[in-house]
């Protein structure tokens, strides 16, 4: 969790490339809704049709629509025990958090970690502002930040960066507040219970460095929790 810009995205790819081999995490998968959302805009499917205004606009796709596509993607997961799976940016609502855990009671795999980024909003709209992305994966570049190798070019695939086209300040500031109407109020839900760890500053370098501390010692408890258990 985290307000647009906050770097859920480039926390994302941290942890899997920090967790990628350690911890038992090799079969993690990440879904981004943006990302998925984004990528159904760009296949141009019926779907991808429905929510392309909402996301120009900066306003949230309705729970009914969102909430669907993701457990599409999640069920999957959730049925093969060895998986483990990172969400990013959703669940976005309550509501979207409570189907969330009813779907994921059935098979007694809870949402046992929740991250939220904590980042000062003077920061973030130059961030947004320099953001290029690859859209067909995902990955995010900033001018200033992290570079692409090559001006304009994907480093994987050599392929053109683009401009999301909800990175503007018109509609940066209705992204931040539908984060403030909707989805803050699940910072309370998940403190309630007991799964929220909030990590605070101004660079997403300052925070990874607290979220592997954390992240380990949750793992580290849990995999001598689970050796004792069995
Ligand atoms: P989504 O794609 O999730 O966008 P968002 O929440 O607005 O967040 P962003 O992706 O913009 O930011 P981020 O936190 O990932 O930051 P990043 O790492 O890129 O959602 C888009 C839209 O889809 C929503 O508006 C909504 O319409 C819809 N949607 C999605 N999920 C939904 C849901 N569950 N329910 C309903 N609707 C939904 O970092 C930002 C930039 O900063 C990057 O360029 C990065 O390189 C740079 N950066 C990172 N760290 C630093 C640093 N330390 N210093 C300088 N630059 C940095
Ligand atoms: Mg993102």
């Amino acid at each position: 969790m985290g307000c647009p810009g906050s770097g859920k995205g480039t926390q994302t790819a941290r942890l899997l490339k920090h967790f990628g081999s350690s911890f038992g995490l090799q079969a993690t998968q990440v879904f981004s809704s943006g990302d998925c959302l984004r990528e159904h805009i760009n296949r141009k499917t019926a779907l991808g049709k429905q929510v392309e205004g909402l996301l120009e606009k900066g306003e949230l796709v309705p729970d009914s629509v969102i909430n669907p596509m993701i457990w599409d993607k999640v069920e999957r997961l959730v049925k093969a025990p060895e998986k483990s799976f990172l969400l990013d940016g959703f669940p976005r609502t309550v509501d979207q958090a409570k189907t969330l855990d009813s779907q994921l009671h059935e098979y007694g795999k809870p949402i046992n970690f929740v991250i939220d980024l904590d980042v000062p909003h003077s920061v973030i709209l130059q961030r947004i502002e320099d953001r290029w992305i690859h859209a067909p994966s995902g990955r995010i570049y900033s001018l200033s930040f992290n570079p692409p190798k090559v001006a304009g070019k994907d480093d994987v695939t050599g392929e053109p960066l683009t401009k999301r086209p909800d990175d503007n300040a018109d509609v940066f500031a209705n992204r931040l507040q539908k984060y403030a109407e909707a989805t803050k109020p699940l910072i309370e839900y998940y403190r309630n219970q007991g799964v929220l760890f909030q990590f605070k500053g101004a660079t997403s370098d300052e925070i990874t460095p607290l979220i592997i501390q954390a992240l380990s010692a949750f793992l580290q408890n849990k995999k001598v929790a689970v050796k004792s258990k069995y």
